[in-house]
């Protein structure tokens, strides 16, 4: 996983992690393996681990959150390893950074995993969106801790633009300001015009998803776990090229290719960030736009590493963030990838009952696939919706849609409409709000449908 820095390439900085649960308090990783991912998202973001610790709290102190003999422990390690930042897993109050700074002496500075999946992000994002998502939970990350530079951190957003670093300096002082006050209202400023553009991207996003609807063709939004192996599945399912890495949050921005389901039918399949857990409240708020592709989504496709010793906490994390942007109701398939890995790949089957409807497949060796697609397509076709409709004649479109993709049960012409009974798959029954007569219970009564 670590590499040797190149000739040209600035030495790595040297990280000290640590990990300080509080007692009680859930949590879906233990501390050790929580800091073994901490220790993976380090090096992603281009750092050298040189230590860490474990400590578990009480409660924390309220100046520098360890407490003293610890702090001083930590202090001793840092000079011993020569470490330049000291990593919390968990979030830090902007109070603690600066207290715990203080203590660890100037040169050293004191980050959380928030700041670090940030950095990772910033360094990741490539799409217009992904950068202005990501500058915008920089900044806000930033504004409260705004009191020394942070070099590591002061990256420019998503790679270029220049904007998310260099934030001192930047406007002219006001009356009686401080260069701080002058720099807290620059980034005010800049956080407004931030959420301004996001605010217009969205809404571009939705007219975007709008007129593919009236593509009716259904929607599967991939979600899994980070390097559970999403972009692999889209590249092997949708036979093109796409952009995978074993590190974590490799894709950022929404990716979405046709794949054909084993009937010849088509469906959008989308890619988008992988999740985590501990993944800070504020990024999920930055990352809405993206996440809607998940939440209006007819259907979604769990990748979930089955090779992985923490297979079953990392899928409750996804169900938990699925939760946070609304999509805990739509359908899931999942994929129980990697089987390839195991020792035996039947070793799969036993966690088959433990998931929404899985499939056990491998995306690197193609194993189980057809299987996969077989299970979105009757996920996604099989159970309809009932619809009851009046369709004007310019509407007709819908009864042939209906034909091709659900099944006609009666029609009736009249003068001025077609009223129309039958079934459609779930992602089209949108499509047919506007002229419902009623809309019939999905176990109507044999009476009921006489009716
Ligand atoms: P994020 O971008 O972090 O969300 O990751 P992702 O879920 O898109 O994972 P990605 O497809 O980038 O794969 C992560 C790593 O797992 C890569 O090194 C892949 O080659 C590897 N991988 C993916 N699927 C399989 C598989 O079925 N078998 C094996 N052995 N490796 C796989």
């Amino acid at each position: 996983m670590s590499r040797r820095p190149l000739p040209t390439e600035a030495p790595r900085e040297r990280a000290f992690l640590v990990a300080a649960p509080l007692e009680g308090a859930p949590t879906l990783l233990g501390p050790e393996d929580s800091l073994e991912e901490l220790a993976r998202l380090a090096d992603t973001a281009g750092l050298t681990v040189v230590g860490g610790a474990v400590q578990r709290l009480r409660r924390p102190d309220p100046k520098t959150f360890l407490g003293s003999g610890k702090v001083r422990e930590i202090h001793d390690w840092i000079e011993e390893t020569l470490a330049d930042v000291v990593i919390f897993d968990d979030e830090l109050s902007p109070r603690h950074q600066r207290e715990l700074e203080k203590v660890f002496t100037d040169d050293v500075r004191v980050l959380d995993r928030t700041a670090l999946i940030l950095d990772i992000f910033a360094q990741h994002a490539q799409s217009h969106e992904g950068r202005l998502q990501v500058e915008l939970a920089q900044y806000e990350y930033r504004l409260p801790r705004l009191t020394r530079a942070w070099t590591h951190l002061a990256r420019q957003a998503g790679g270029g633009g220049g904007r998310a670093g260099g934030v001192g300096g930047v406007g002219l002082r006001g009356p009686g300001e401080t260069q701080l006050e002058v720099d807290r209202r620059d980034i005010g400023r800049r956080i407004h015009h931030l959420r301004d553009e996001l605010e217009k991207v969205r809404q571009h996003r939705q007219r975007y998803r709008r007129r593919r609807r009236q593509g009716a063709v259904a929607t599967v939004a991939m979600v899994g776990y980070t390097n559970a192996g999403k972009s692999t599945l889209l590249g092997r399912l949708a036979g093109t090229e796409v952009v995978v890495a074993d590190q974590l949050f490799a894709t950022l921005d929404p990716m979405t290719r046709r794949i054909e389901l084993p009937s010849g039918r088509a469906a959008l399949l989308t890619d988008t960030v992988g999740f985590i857990q501990k993944l800070p409240a504020m990024l999920v708020a930055a990352f809405r736009a993206t996440l809607e592709e998940v939440a209006e989504a007819d259907l979604l496709l769990h990748v979930v590493d089955i090779s992985h010793p923490q297979a079953a906490a990392h899928a409750q994390a996804v169900r938990a963030t699925l939760e946070e942007v609304g999509a805990e109701r739509i359908p899931v398939v999942t994929a129980l990838n990697k089987i390839d890995r195991l020792t035996d790949p039947r070793q799969a089957d036993s966690w088959i009952d433990e998931f929404d409807r899985a499939v056990a497949v491998s995306a690197v060796t193609g194993a189980g696939l057809p299987a996969l697609l077989a299970a979105v397509e009757h996920e996604l076709y099989q159970e309809m919706v009932p619809v009851d409709v009046g369709l004007p004649y310019e509407a007709a479109r819908l009864l042939s849609l209906m034909h091709e993709q659900g099944r006609v049960e009666k029609t009736e012409h009249t003068d001025s409409i077609i009223h129309v009974v039958g079934r459609v798959p779930r992602h089209l029954a949108a499509e047919f709000d506007p002229y419902i007569r009623r809309r019939r219970k999905a176990r109507s009564t044999p009476a009921a449908d006489a009716s």
